[in-house]
Parts: structure tokens; sequence; C-alpha cells
């Protein structure tokens, strides 16, 4: 984890700027300092007073005044940090970036710095797409600046493309990302974008998160899985250059970049949307799949009258199952998860071989694991080669372990 790691966060002049307050929250969970620089346009968006109240400490605007003994100059603010990240990073701080333009705070605390830098784009589809943005951007990566986003969808100018500022989440997924692999904590056979991807020209679909069972039409059964598995595991596979489909039951997660994201409610409409997007080389059911569905849900608010409700219960159809036993079609790969809260192994592999899948990610969900919601998880693969333990990582280095699991095994076929 990146306990203790300093980030210098740089806000520029954005409409998505009021997303850096909420990242600024994200990063001090994880236990990650933050010193933020607000540039003139930033501070046109957010505060300097939210952000301060935020990070606990003084924002820097001013490339010129260090009033207080205690004030960093930009030198010293750039080397402080293990990190720079610019959210949002406009197309204007990007040309200067390339361009290597200091004439603020925060242009030259980037270009006087030795740590690594990520940048956030944010910006109208059309600055995004034009050909300087391009050539800014592709420049900045070849001399090995970190990019997250960014995302395709409704923009604040009422338009709709490429250029919303990736969501906090999945920054701040990146900048633990980025110290880590920094501190050379990550794995060798974890992949970054640089390295060639390895499952171009395959196909998968995950299912994730939970489903919701409707009881009526206010309420419905369901159960504690976040989903972030699931939508690691997804983004994981897409970054291999596999197309991914992910099949998300309702979760507050933002769609990673790259993925077409279905979303669906209950059983029936993940099994649905599964069928729909077949065939695939790669099926991973992360899914926590309500077992049961309400047989009769009512058509109106069940009232209240003095007497309980009778709620009748039936099976829902097992996805997994169903996949691993296709025989027209069936994909290379179909993997099962397995939510214990005892006997892990001997119940993931009795899943394993009920089921018919060919390989299970098992993990204890008991709740002194803290693994439902949590950012971290701790996974069995088992298969009917064997039970392989992996050591505690976060779900988002699962998500790339596996994928580089999945590439191998299908090389292996070939
Ligand atoms: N699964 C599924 N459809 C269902 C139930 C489960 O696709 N209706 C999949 C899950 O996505 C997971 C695997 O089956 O990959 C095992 O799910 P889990 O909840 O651990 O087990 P269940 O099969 O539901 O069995 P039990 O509740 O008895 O442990």
């Amino acid at each position: 984890m990146s306990n203790g790691k300093k980030v210098l966060l740089i806000i520029s002049g954005g409409i998505s700027a009021y997303k850096s307050l909420e990242l600024i929250r994200e990063l001090k969970v994880r236990n990650i300092k933050v010193r933020c620089i607000l540039t003139t346009a930033g501070s046109q968006f957010v505060t300097p007073l939210s952000v301060e109240a935020l990070t606990g400490d003084k924002v820097y605007q001013d490339l010129f005044s260090l009033t207080e003994t205690n004030e960093m100059g930009h030198i010293e603010l750039s080397r402080d940090a293990d990190l720079i990240v610019v959210a949002p990073a406009t197309a204007n701080i990007i040309a200067k970036m390339r361009a290597g333009i200091a004439d603020d705070l925060a242009t030259t605390a980037l270009i006087a710095t030795d740590k690594s830098v990520l940048i956030a784009p944010s910006m109208n589809v059309k600055m995004w797409e034009h050909a300087s943005t391009q050539s800014n951007m592709m420049e900045l990566q070849q001399r090995g600046i970190n990019v997250i986003g960014p995302e395709t969808g409704d923009m604040a100018c009422g338009e709709y493309g490429v250029g919303r500022m990736s969501e906090p989440l999945s920054i701040a997924q990146k900048i633990n990302e980025v110290l880590l692999e920094n501190k050379g904590m990550l794995q060798n056979q974890i992949i970054t974008k640089t390295k060639p991807m390895k499952l171009v020209g395959r196909k998968a679909i995950v299912t994730s998160g939970p489903t919701k069972e409707a009881i009526d039409p206010v309420r419905y059964l369901t159960n504690h899985s976040s989903g972030r598995q699931g939508y690691a595991i997804a983004k994981a596979l897409s970054e291999q250059g596999a197309e991914t489909i992910l099949i998300s039951g309702p979760t507050q997660l933002p769609s990673p970049s790259g993925v077409t994201v279905k979303h669906v409610n209950s059983a029936l409409e993940m099994l649905a949307a599964c069928k729909e997007f077949l065939p695939a080389d790669i099926v991973i059911c992360a899914a926590a799949v309500a077992d049961w569905r309400i047989a009769n849900p009512n058509i109106n608010k069940i009232k209240k009258n003095g007497e309980l409700p009778v709620l009748e219960l039936i099976e829902n159809p097992d996805i997994l199952l169903q996949i691993s036993q296709l025989t027209k079609n069936r994909p290379y790969l179909v993997i099962g998860f397995a939510a214990e809260t005892q006997d892990l192994i001997k119940n993931a592999q009795a899943k394993l071989s009920k089921k018919g899948c060919d390989w299970i990610m098992a993990n204890d969900v008991s709740p002194e694991t803290g693994t439902f919601g949590s950012e971290k998880n701790t996974i069995h693969i088992i298969s009917k080669d064997g039970v392989e333990a992996w050591p505690t990582l976060t779900k988002e280095i699962i998500g790339q372990k596996i994928s580089i699991r999945i590439a191998e095994f299908l090389d292996g076929l070939s």
C-alpha cells in the first residue's frame, strides 16, 4: 500500500475541478498525504478554502509569494512529493507541459520535478480530438508521463464524447498503482501499458456486483457485493487489449475506460445480457448473483395490513453453470468465484466440479476479512491442477495478475 506517500495535486481550471475535492478524500482514506497547487483558473471552479479544509494544509497558488518561513518554493514543493498529479489536466496545461512553459507555480513545479507525473485530462471533446492536443499527449506519454482517462460521456457543455475526467475513485486507484510501481512493489508479472498487450483479438465477458431482486416496486433483496473485484478484472482485461464486456449489477463504481458496460438489476437480466454478448473466449463470473428471487413480485407496493406478507422464493438460474455447460461455442476459459465464510478450499473445490467451470477464484468473505467493499482481497486459484494461494493484494493487482494468467493459458492452447 501507499501508506504515508505524498502526492502534490495540481488543480487546473476545468469544470471537473470539483471532482478533485473528492479525489483528495479518496487519497486521504488511503493514507496518502496531499498537498495542493491551485492555478488561477482552477480557483474559478473550487475555492482555496475548500481545498485547505480537505487537505488540512495551505493551498499553494502564487509562484513568488513565500510570505511565511514554513512555506515551500516550487522546487521544494515538487521534490517533496512522491508523485505529481494534475487533475483536471486542461488542454492548456497539457500544451504547456509539452512545451516546457513555466509561467506560474503549477507549470514551474512540473518542470522542476524529478518525480513521476500522472495527468487526468479533462476537456471538451473537440479540444481533446484536436491535432495539437493529440500530438501533445503522444509526446508526453513517450516521455513517460502517466495518463488516466479521459472517459466517454455527457459533458458539462452539453456535448457527448471523449473528454470527461476519470472518476476520483479510478484516479485514486491509478495513483496507488503508480506509487507502488515507483516503489518496485508490483510483482514482475504485472504488465504496464508500455509493454505489449497480451489479449488483443480476444473477447471477454465479466459479470460483477450484486443483483437486486424485486419484492415490489420499492423493495428488493440484494447482498453486500461492491463490484470492485469484477470491475478491476474487466479493466485489466481491457488494458491487455481484450474486447471486454462488463455486465454489472447495481454498484456505485465508475465504468472502467475502454470497457463496454451493460447495467442490469436482476439475475434474470444478467443471464439475458450474457446470452446477448456470447460467444466469447473468456467468461469470468465475479458477480454475487442472488440465489433466490421472489416468485411473484407485487406490481404495487405491498401495504401493511396487520398480517406479515408471505414471500415465496424461487431459485435463480445459475449463470456460471449455464455458461460452463454450453455445448456449442463454449468459451475457452470459464472462471467462477467462490465467496465463502467457512471451509474455503473444500467448498471452492466442490463448486469447481458442481459448476463445471475451469478455474475458481476463491475468497473468504467473512465480515472480519472486510473483503466486501475493501480495496484488497486474498485469492486462492482452484483448478483441476490444484490450489494456488496468492498473497493479499489490491483488487486492481489481482485483476492484472489474473489477466496475465488467462493470456498465458490461451497462448498454451494454440
Ligand atoms: N453464480 C452465478 N449464478 C448464480 C449464482 C452464482 O453465476 N445464480 C456464480 C457466481 O458469479 C460465482 C459462482 O457462481 O462465480 C459461485 O457463487 P457463490 O455465491 O460463491 O456460490 P453459489 O453458487 O451461490 O452457492 P452457495 O450460495 O451455496 O455458496
